[in-house]
């Protein structure tokens, strides 16, 4: 998708689509709004009619087609619900049911009035911003697998109209930033949706290689016989199963600013999860290809940060392996040793994400003492039982860091959601003959349980576990309770999140 601002009015443009957002108003506000007289003279007062007629009410989801009288153009007019919730979420939901809108239906360019987007609330700013957003991640589709699609847009313009052309830089530089982060969004997506036949371990740590080469970064793959060197018993074990090798991935980006705040982020990169020994049960199991849904978000947040040069370093790893059962799979009773010299005793081997973790995050905060580590899993159904389909848990030993995702979260909408861990949760993962167990074989707190757990390898460093089981992806029914933004399949939930927090954060 190609992005264009235009100091003009939307109606003076020659797109194929214009879309102008409308709030619904209060029973007793009957006249029609004067916000859309203009749109309303352009299409021969087919909108007051249609208004009289009360046909458009603004009510949220609510998207309505005009076309021009002498046929060159059609007008959406897209709800925004009661104007006093409107906020910056609406604004991408809109943008998206717009785009959806006109999927299929012949248009390849279309236009936003902004002025009717933006509100005291809402800073042309942010507006410009969740438009981008919305049209970009709800016109997303996975087309690697389709031989035919339907034509859709090409080109979007944001017109600006008198008001806000004064403000025509800063808005260029918002659109600019957001698009490249955008650009990469997408492209996490593209990755994140490739099923396991094909996304292997040492097919994601490709897709490193290639993104180190892009942007000059240092990339780091540790291969099998290399983590049998390093000891990462816990990666190695959850690999076993598989023909495919584990891989163990780092990527640093240098930073754009001379003082030394390092970030590390780990992600979960189990490319298929079976559950292994202790297999899970055949319905649903397809989605489980999204396993490795934390570790494509950090592949997504390095490429984020080295395109939009955000001010601290950034270590991203991603912790790679398939969970399968096999001859040489491990079992439940085996105990693994892992990077830091901590034993796990397996009681489940679908309580594998933690073990692979528990090597990338002892791993990198042994080599690179960060300050802060975010990582990024598809870890507990536990979590989504707590929290629903589109929320993300939050599990950290800092209130300032955990403040400061929240606040981004506020940002990006992408929802996340603090949860403590406890005493009794370090009780609850605490082993018997060794030092920590993989499971409890209780389902009390098992999203906190296994925050509990993670918390052993990451020593006193600042750190936030972001549990994304829930909101990674999309599948069946549930795709109509989630934003409209949200598409089917791989959400690269997290991107976002995590590289507005890069951008935003004290040296
Ligand atoms: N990958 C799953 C968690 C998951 C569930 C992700 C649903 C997305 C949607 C994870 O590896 C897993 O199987 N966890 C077990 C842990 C249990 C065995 C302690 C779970 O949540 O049941
Ligand atoms: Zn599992
Ligand atoms: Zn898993």
């Amino acid at each position: 998708m190609r992005f264009a601002l235009d100091r003009r009015e939307a109606t003076q443009g020659t797109v194929d689509a214009i879309a102008v957002g409308l709030p619904e108003r209060a029973e007793k506000e009957d006249a029609f709004p004067r916000a859309l007289a203009k749109e309303d003279l352009a299409f021969g007062k087919l909108l007051s009619a249609a208004w009289e007629r009360r046909e458009i009410r603004g009510k949220r989801k609510e998207v309505t087609v005009f076309h021009r009288p002498d046929g060159k153009g059609r007008l959406l007019v897209v709800g925004l619900g009661p104007r006093t919730l409107v906020d910056i979420e609406t604004l991408r939901n809109a943008a998206a049911e717009v785009v959806r809108a006109l999927k299929g239906r012949g248009a390849r360019t279309l236009g936003f009035k902004l002025a009717s987007f933006s509100n005291e609330r809402i800073p042309a700013e942010s507006a410009v911003r969740a438009l981008v957003d919305g049209v970009e991640l709800g016109g997303y589709e996975f087309l690697r697998y389709k031989s035919t699609h339907e034509g859709k847009i090409e080109e979007a313009t944001i017109f600006l109209g008198e008001e806000a052309a004064r403000e025509e830089t800063p808005l260029r530089k918002a659109l600019e930033q957001e698009e490249t982060l955008l650009d990469t969004v997408l492209w996490t997506r593209d990755i994140a949706n490739v099923p396991a036949d094909t996304a292997t371990p040492e097919w994601l740590a490709e897709h490193a290689r290639g993104l180190a080469k892009e942007f000059g970064l240092k990339v780091t793959v540790f291969d099998e016989k290399k983590l049998a060197e390093m000891q990462c018993g816990g990666i190695l074990g959850v690999g076993s199963g598989s023909g495919h090798p584990p891989r163990l991935i780092v990527l640093e980006y240098g930073g754009g600013a001379r003082s030394g705040k390092t970030v590390a982020v780990v992600g979960k990169g189990i490319t298929f999860d079976s559950g292994g020994i202790s297999i899970k049960s055949a319905p649903g199991m397809a989605a489980m290809k999204y396993d490795k849904s934390g570790a494509c978000a950090v592949l997504g947040i390095i490429r984020a940060a080295a395109s939009l040069k955000v001010p601290p370093r950034v270590i991203g790893v991603m912790a790679c392996a398939e969970n399968l059962p096999g001859p040489n799979a491990y079992r439940p009773g085996d105990m693994l040793r892992t990077h830091t010299g901590k034993t796990i005793e397996v009681l489940n081997t679908d309580a594998e994400g933690r073990v692979v973790l528990s090597d990338a995050l002892g791993y990198v905060v042994e080599k690179y003492h960060p300050d802060q580590v975010i990582d990024l899993a598809t870890l507990t159904g536990a979590c989504v039982v707590a929290l629903g389909p589109d929320i993300a848990g939050l599990m950290s030993n800092d209130d300032a860091l955990s403040q400061s995702l929240l606040d981004a979260s506020h940002q990006t909408g992408e929802a996340i959601w603090r949860m403590p861990v406890t005493d009794t949760h370090r009780e609850m993962v605490k082993s018997e003959i060794g030092d920590v167990r993989n499971s409890t074989e209780q389902r009390e707190a098992g999203a906190l349980t296994a925050a509990a757990f993670l918390e052993n390898f990451v020593g006193n460093t600042a750190w936030a576990h972001l549990d994304i089981a829930g909101p990674a992806y999309n599948e069946g029914p549930l795709t109509k309770y989630v934003p409209s933004y949200f598409n089917r399949g791989a959400t690269a939930f997290g991107v976002r999140l995590v590289t507005r927090y890069l951008m935003t954060t004290p040296r």
